[in-house]
């Protein structure tokens, strides 16, 4: 079976960004293929990097792909060719799967709570850049990763799912970013499956299961 095939209008329409090797935008897709994610499905990836290796995947498995070159660019004029990307194919959920740009206000007001990224430390504790190697740095006993709704501040939004990672004493800053990475990719699946479940809501910053 394809990716194609799994289209239907219950399913829930995932538009991917991304800027590099694609590992956590390859896990989505691979839960979505094993049937782990049953109401969604990957409408189109989208990459600001012409040669990222996650981009030339997603063409490999016959997905729809789109290249819109940020470099140069102001962020205002490429954002807004990007949701114009995102609107064009029915995108309903925006997945940030290594996606090494910020969004502009205008980006995250035309998906409101429906824009996710995943973060490799347990927000609040190091956002921003190399956030596995200043957990190591810092000399925390645990760390892990956040998927998080997208707002206007950095790795800031409301946690969906976290999942930790033990510091152990054999480690170094990329034996950890590897084992956070395997989590990483449990995490993205979970964080869309209570997304698309419609079973969850948010009461202020909290993500909570509603019971209805
Ligand atoms: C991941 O560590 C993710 O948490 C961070 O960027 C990295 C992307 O890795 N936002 P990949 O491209 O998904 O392999």
């Amino acid at each position: 079976m394809t990716f194609l095939e799994h289209s239907s209008p219950a399913c829930t329409r995932l538009g991917i960004l991304l800027s590099g090797r694609g590992s956590n935008f390859l896990a989505i897709a691979e839960s979505i293929r094993a049937g782990r994610l049953p109401s969604a499905e990957i409408a189109v990836v989208i990459s600001n990097v012409a040669d990222a290796a996650g981009l030339a995947r997603a063409r490999e498995m016959g997905l729809h792909t789109k290249v819109l070159v940020s470099r140069g660019r102001k962020r205002e004029e490429h954002d807004a060719d990007v949701i114009a990307c995102l609107r064009a194919n029915g995108v309903d959920l925006v997945c940030l799967a290594g996606y090494m740009r910020l969004l502009s206000p205008q980006f995250v007001a035309a998906f409101p709570h429906r824009i996710l990224n995943i973060h490799p430390s347990l927000l609040p504790a190091f956002p921003g850049l190399d956030a596995q190697e200043q957990a190591f740095n810092y000399g925390v006993k645990v760390t892990g990763c956040t998927v998080h709704f997208v707002d206007e501040e950095l790795d800031h939004g409301a946690i969906i799912v976290q999942r930790a990672v033990a510091v152990l004493e054999t480690d170094d800053e990329h034996s950890l970013a590897e084992r956070i990475l395997k989590e990483e990719h449990l995490a993205y699946t979970e964080a869309i499956a209570r997304v698309v479940s419609g079973e969850y809501e948010l009461r202020g910053r909290k993500y909570v299961k509603t019971h209805a």
